[in-house]
């Protein structure tokens, strides 16, 4: 034991299981109003017990955090607690669903233990995560900070990516936690809660034929394509604020669980870059872990260009991408929406890395780069010396347009099926109905060598 011996009641947590819609989950809440809910070694006991109680049982683990971080007077023990909490979060990773919920202070390491949890949820002007608050960030580089542009909800959800959800009160919050844990498996050995009825619904989405501009420049909202073929239209949206050129969200099909990851046109025309590569990375990871089928909408003009971006890492993180994509053995839907383009094609879930099935609109264009760009790479020499440059370069262009077709695709085998946008709710809950009973084993490995 510590040296100390103050042990106030509950010694600043309150841990415990009860149900969310009737399914078991386990809770360990910290109480800033005992010690500044700092963890000593009794605090640390009580957590390290709860997830260990959540592992055996099978059930997903939910944190309120709420804490000054390490409880000064118990020293090394409470950095040993911490230690121990570390170990057992990274331990049940992908094994039972890990939900943060910060609820006040999580200052200092303590603020690794929500980082390595699946979700992580911020409501403004209440929560703030750091790692040096403003007081030491003062001393040590002069700058003058508050705890909410250190480390609130605006950082954390918009720059740093470290927030999944952000809320304005904490009710709407907790609401948005049960509902998170209503959509996902208590653990991996088990499916997400399925509520599909037997034989996938014929449900045609006129307004889908309308929503995508047929024109590649053309901006559009993806998550409205989402919502049209999602029940209820319910996108729970991960990561909304951050990288937002990629979607990445949760909803039904049919009642049945999928992870959706989109390109959004309406930032950085839907182009990939480096946190956009690692946001739906760990997102399909997540969704492999427990059982959730993939649905990849994909309209991608390519990389984000650019040496912001090569030194920001869009390989390296692009690489995670297609890793996540390669190694995931759960039903993967790949739906091609307008165009995809270059390695950004392939990244996105192509057949080429194991997607089950590839689904194209009739007015898709894929290859290696569009059909101006292309043309100017392969014709430059001829359009300088055209008499008339326009007229050629417009038969150029439509040739190689003509390549670029779904159909010519589909010929090819590198997409199975060209269909009407307004049938796309419908073919993808056929195809997950089929792919239902999917079975793929995973090569046999300790780990692959890519940490995300
Ligand atoms: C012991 C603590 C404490 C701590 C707060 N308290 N943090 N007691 N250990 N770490 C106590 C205060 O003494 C006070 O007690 C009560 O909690 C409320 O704190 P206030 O400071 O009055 O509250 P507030 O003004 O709201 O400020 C909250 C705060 C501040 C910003 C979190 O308390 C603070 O800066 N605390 C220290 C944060 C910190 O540096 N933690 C260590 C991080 S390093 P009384 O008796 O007056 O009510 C770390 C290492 C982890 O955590 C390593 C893991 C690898």
């Amino acid at each position: 034991m510590s040296g100390s011996t103050e042990r106030p009641h509950t010694d600043g947590v309150v841990t415990g299981s009860g149900e969310i819609h009737g399914r078991r989950v386990f809770v360990y809440a910290q109480d800033f109003t005992i010690l500044g809910g700092s963890l000593g070694e009794s605090h640390a006991a009580k957590v390290q017990k709860t997830i260990d109680m959540a592992m055996r049982c099978g059930a997903p683990i939910i944190s309120l955090q709420d804490s000054g971080g390490a409880r000064i007077q118990e020293g090394v023990h409470s950095l040993n607690g911490y230690g121990g909490i570390f170990k057992r979060t990274v331990d049940a990773s992908g094994v039972i669903p890990q939900i943060s919920v910060i609820l006040g202070p999580c200052a200092g390491g303590a603020a690794y233990t929500p980082a390595l949890t699946d979700f992580v949820f911020m409501v403004r002007d209440v929560s703030y995560m750091y790692l040096t608050g403003p007081d030491v960030v003062a001393a040590v580089n002069g700058h003058t900070v508050t705890h909410d542009e250190l480390g609130g909800p605006s950082l954390h959800s918009e720059i740093s990516g470290l927030a999944s959800f952000v809320y304005d009160d904490e009710s709407d919050c907790l609401n948005d936690v049960r509902y998170l844990v209503s959509l996902l498996p208590s653990n991996c050995l088990n499916g997400p809660p399925d509520e599909s009825s037997c034989g996938a619904s014929e449900d045609i989405r006129p307004a889908l034929r309308d929503l995508v501009p047929v024109e590649s420049h053309v901006v559009y909202d993806m998550t409205d394509v989402a919502v049209e073929l999602l029940d209820g239209g319910d996108l729970l949206e991960v990561h909304e604020h951050w990288a937002p050129n990629v979607v990445c969200g949760i909803g039904r099909i049919d009642g049945a669980v999928v992870g959706v990851v989109a390109n959004q046109p309406q930032h950085l025309a839907g182009a990939l870059d480096a946190d956009g590569a690692q946001k739906a990375s760990r997102f399909v990871r997540f969704c492999d872990a427990f059982n959730i089928p993939l649905v990849t909408l994909v309209d991608v003009p390519g990389f984000l260009p650019g040496l912001d971006q090569e030194g920001m890492g869009a390989i390296r993180h692009g690489a995670k991408l297609l890793y996540a994509y390669c190694e995931a053995t759960v039903p993967r839907i790949q739906v091609i929406v307008r165009k995809a383009y270059g390695g950004a094609f392939i990244v996105m879930d192509s057949r080429s890395i194991g997607s089950d099935l590839s689904l194209a609109w009739p007015t898709t264009e894929v290859g290696v780069m569009g059909a101006t760009a292309a043309v100017n790479v392969l014709h430059r020499r001829e359009l300088a010396e055209a008499s008339h440059p326009s007229g050629m370069r417009n038969e150029l262009e439509e040739r190689y347009r003509a390549l670029s077709t779904p159909y010519v695709q589909a010929q090819e085998g590198f997409v199975d099926d060209v269909i009407d946008p307004a049938e796309t709710r419908s073919a993808v809950a056929r195809g997950l109905a089929m792919l239902r009973s999917k079975s793929v084993d995973a090569p046999a490995r300790k780990h692959g060598n890519l940490p995300l």
